[in-house]
């Protein structure tokens, strides 16, 4: 049987790969093998991914860990390097914008592997982002470029992509966020944080351009401050922040504002479950920009732009940058009612996953033991 390698490495793929794997094995024409590079490795990064998923555990792990771009991109590429060589598959399948995404890109490539990359097209336009080199690089070494909406067919269209490479096959994170979220809702989360439906916001910020830069991330905390006053805020911490916030000495700040509510980083059930019941999102995070529109939730983008331009064009979400008065005010603005309405684009439907995987089956010439009921994504 032919297979195929998922490539994961860090938070926001493990949603992205679990119903394409999902998908797959129900179909059953396809063998698939689960790569972990490690470039996430604590349990509450990683680990609780999986179980909240029902990803099985990986078949490899690389354990590559933390590191600078460079260090962290080579420790990927020598593993990965073995690991492909000692069982070649016939695809290697990557998602995102991660280092890990990169350096899977890089190293099949060269091995003559073909490569689809899901999540194809997104542009920031922002090269001093680490995340918009690794997507300009895996877009032109991918042989299948896999896309979640018009604005990335364009910009791929516009870099010299031919047609026949490009498939729109929506945004496959839209597919893992339908299928839990029922689950995600029933769990006792609010309950035990003494919160209620539609009256909490819910922050994330983990860009370096934000909580690495002692002149920026202040201001930010101090306008999360100033919202908290209103409602509260609640802020799981990724690791790269709490270690911002301890070698910049901002636990004073943050201390005088009890409903500024930092906890640690939350599973992906238990994150959904205060997500989809929060009155607004406030984040720095490419996912949460597009499960909040696709959630129906005002989002608040704490950055200067956005290589998710759709959620801003029709879903809920404003990009606002990172000036304190501005956060607060659109703040206010969503909190008297007058915030931004949107709705859900065309194809995050939940069956993303599906479409990929007739791209794959298609690809690689072989057919489905269960035949597909609608006519597969055409090229574009
Ligand atoms: C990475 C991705 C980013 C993504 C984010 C989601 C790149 C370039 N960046 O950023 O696109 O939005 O993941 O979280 O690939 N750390 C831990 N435990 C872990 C992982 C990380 O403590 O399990 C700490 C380490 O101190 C590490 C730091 O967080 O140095 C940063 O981790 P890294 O994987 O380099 O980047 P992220 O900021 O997580």
């Amino acid at each position: 049987m032919k297979t195929v390698v998922h490539v994961v490495g860090a938070r926001p793929n493990f949603m992205k790969v679990a119903p394409i794997h999902r998908a797959l094995a129900r179909r059953g024409a396809l063998a698939q093998r689960l790569i972990h590079t490690g470039q996430h490795y604590d349990s509450q990064m990683s680990d609780v991914f999986f179980q909240d998923l029902g990803m099985p555990p990986p078949d490899v792990h690389l354990g590559v860990g933390s590191g600078s771009h460079a260090e962290q991109t080579a420790r990927v590429m020598v593993e990965l390097e073995k690991a492909l060589e000692k069982e070649p598959p016939e695809l290697v399948s990557v998602v995102g914008d991660v280092n890990s995404t990169l350096a899977a890109a890089l190293v099949a490539s060269k091995l003559l592997i073909p490569v689809s990359h899901v999540e194809a097209g997104l542009r920031s336009f922002d090269r001093t982002m680490p995340e918009e080199i690794n997507r300009v690089v895996t877009d032109r070494l991918a042989e299948l470029l896999l896309t979640p909406s018009p604005d990335a067919d364009d910009n791929l269209l516009r870099e010299g992509v031919e047609k026949s490479r490009i498939f729109r096959v929506g945004n496959v994170m839209i597919d893992s966020l339908l299928s839990a979220r029922a689950k995600a809702q029933a769990l006792p989360v609010l309950g035990r944080m003494r919160l209620s439906p539609r009256s909490y916001a819910v922050c994330t910020l983990h860009r370096p351009s934000n909580v690495d830069q002692p002149e920026v991330f202040p201001g930010i905390l101090r306008a999360l401050g100033a919202v908290s006053q209103r409602l509260p805020v609640v802020f799981p911490v990724h690791p790269r922040t709490r270690r911002m916030i301890a070698k910049h000495r901002l636990e004073p700040l943050l201390s005088s504002h009890p409903s500024l509510r930092l906890v640690e980083p939350m599973g992906y059930l238990e994150f959904l479950c205060l997500t989809s019941q929060s009155k607004l999102v406030i984040t720095d995070s490419g996912g949460l920009q597009e499960e909040s529109t696709a959630l129906g939730i005002p989002c608040l983008t704490v950055r200067e732009n956005t290589e998710r331009p759709i959620t801003v064009s029709e879903g809920t979400n404003l990009v606002v940058g990172t000036d304190p008065a501005r956060i607060l005010a659109e703040a206010e603005r969503i909190l008297e009612g007058r915030g931004k309405q949107g709705r859900v684009p065309e194809l995050w439907d939940g069956r993303a996953s599906e479409r990929i995987a007739e791209v794959y089956e298609r690809f690689l010439a072989v057919a489905p033991a269960t035949a597909a009921k609608e006519p597969g994504p055409q090229p574009r």
